[in-house]
């Protein structure tokens, strides 16, 4: 019988109290949103996916020097995350013109950035997550401009090491978000790297079809959306060939404790 504490449930996961103080659980959903929730799908075996895909790159950010939120994968479903006090921000970094950058610009999708664009959108659902600048972040209070050097340096470094990292297995880091928390540790803070990076916040185009594989399949209809995410993890080598059933399993309604 689960009883844990639900910390709080966003669009894709769901926070419940850790083991320890100062921890978390972190839970991955199967729901797919796009434009703030007004499009949602349930696509089973998604939360699974993005659990492994995420799992790895915060290990592999954490090995190369990134402090991470991440402690260890707990399930299928759930990984085991030390508890930060979220800065609500949204970071973008984008490398080739796609999205709302495409639109805003009137930039042909697809066309290499002349350099790496950092953007920020303050995380409000009420007001679809606005894009702001440094300027409202810091008037506003809600990161200092310690902060906010902080988390740029630290997502320039997240997008060198992702675009190499995908780059060996064929895939183009068009654009992703993430997000930092303030970890409290011994009288100490420091900004660590929070809450997920897959194929749900990332844009990862095929470097020799361009084939979406990433949520623009969910947001655009073009249908293939948990095959796409099953290939991106075949390619980091986290999914078992011939396997399938590893993440086609019957729909998890409650998450397990293991
Ligand atoms: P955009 O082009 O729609 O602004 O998205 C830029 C990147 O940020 C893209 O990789 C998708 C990701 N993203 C999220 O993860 N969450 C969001 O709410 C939005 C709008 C974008
Ligand atoms: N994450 C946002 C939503 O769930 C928007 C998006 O990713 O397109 O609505």
């Amino acid at each position: 019988m689960n009883r844990r504490r639900r910390v709080y449930e966003g669009k894709a996961k769901i926070l419940y109290e850790g083991p320890e103080p100062g921890t978390l659980i972190q839970h991955f959903k199967d729901d797919a949103t796009a434009f703030n929730a007004k499009k949602h799908a349930v696509i089973e075996g998604k939360g699974v996916l993005n659990n492994r895909i995420s799992e790895y790159l915060f290990k592999r950010l954490g090995e190369m020097g990134v402090p991470t939120h991440f402690v260890r994968r707990l399930n299928m479903r759930e990984q085991l995350i030390r508890e930060v006090d979220i800065i609500p921000i949204e970071v973008v970094v984008r490398n080739v013109a796609a999205g709302s950058l495409a639109k805003r610009l009137g930039l042909d999708e697809g066309s290499t950035l002349p350099r790496s664009i950092i953007e920020f959108y303050y995380k409000a659902d009420d007001l679809d997550d606005p894009m702001v600048t440094e300027e409202h972040v810091t008037a506003f209070g809600w990161a200092t401009p310690q902060e906010i050097d902080e988390m740029m340096a630290l997502a320039l470094r997240i997008n060198d090491f992702l675009s190499g990292l995908f780059r060996g297995i064929g895939i183009r880091l068009v654009d992703f978000k993430v997000e930092f928390g303030r970890l409290y540790e011994n009288e100490m803070m420091r900004i660590v790297l929070a809450d997920e990076i897959s194929p749900d916040c990332c844009r990862l185009w095929d470097v020799a079809t361009d084939d979406k594989l990433d949520k623009d399949r969910f947001r655009r209809d073009l249908g293939g959306l948990l095959e796409a995410y099953q290939e991106v993890a075949r390619r980091l080598g986290i999914l078992v060939e011939n396997k399938p059933t590893q993440t086609q399993g019957p729909r998890l309604v409650t998450s397990n404790n293991t």
